[in-house]
């Protein structure tokens, strides 16, 4: 099984915008009301919104593809808004990564982790962040086994009207 990593183009907001709902929809799904997700994969993941991030030159966005066919998405910027005290560092924001499903446990994720992990050694970041929900067990465990660490912040990521709680994870490299 050959998996690609490919940066993406603003042709590709289409295949994009459909991997983030699938899988945003499937890791969330029954943790917040219908209405609340409907409303949030529209706001956050349709075409538009999408193109507008690929537009973005430090907005870094990457496939993991098998035989074309997109099976999981990175997303990573260096972006200080949502966690200030980052600033202290040279700091990436790992904003995204995320696999379809049934590839989940076949190396995907790890090619994504190793891909953001070489870009950042190799451009001199000094840690990589990240949010993860407190309940989604799988992503942290994933998380620990690239030595990553709860920081001990914590920020307010609501879907929509439901409340949820996301851990800031640190890894200094
Ligand atoms: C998070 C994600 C990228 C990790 O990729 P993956 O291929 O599933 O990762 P792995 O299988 O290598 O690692 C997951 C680990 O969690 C363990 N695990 C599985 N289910 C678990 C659970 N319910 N609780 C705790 N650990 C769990 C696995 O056993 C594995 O550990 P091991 O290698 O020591 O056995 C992938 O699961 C995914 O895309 N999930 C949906 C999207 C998501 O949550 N993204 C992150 C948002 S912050």
């Amino acid at each position: 099984m050959e998996i690609t990593i490919r940066r993406l183009k603003l042709a590709d907001a289409a295949a994009l915008s459909a991997i983030s709902k699938k899988t945003f929809y499937d890791t969330f799904t029954g943790t917040c009301t219908p209405d609340d997700m409907n409303i949030f994969l529209e706001n956050y993941f349709n075409e538009r919104q999408v193109a507008k991030e690929l537009n973005n030159t430090d907005d870094l966005y990457f496939f993991a593809e098998i035989d074309n066919r997109p099976v999981g998405y990175l997303r990573f910027m260096e972006d200080y808004s949502n966690f200030p005290l980052m600033k202290k560092w040279k700091a990436m924001e790992l904003k995204r990564i995320y696999v379809l499903k049934e590839f989940h446990g076949k190396g995907i994720a790890q090619k994504l982790m190793d891909f953001v992990i070489d870009y950042c050694i190799e451009e001199k970041y000094q840690v990589i962040w990240l949010g993860v929900w407190e309940n989604n067990l799988r992503a942290q465990k994933f998380y620990e086994k690239y030595g990553f660490e709860n920081s001990g912040h914590t920020h307010d990521f609501p879907i929509g009207h439901t409340p949820q709680t996301d851990y800031w994870f640190w890894k200094f490299l």
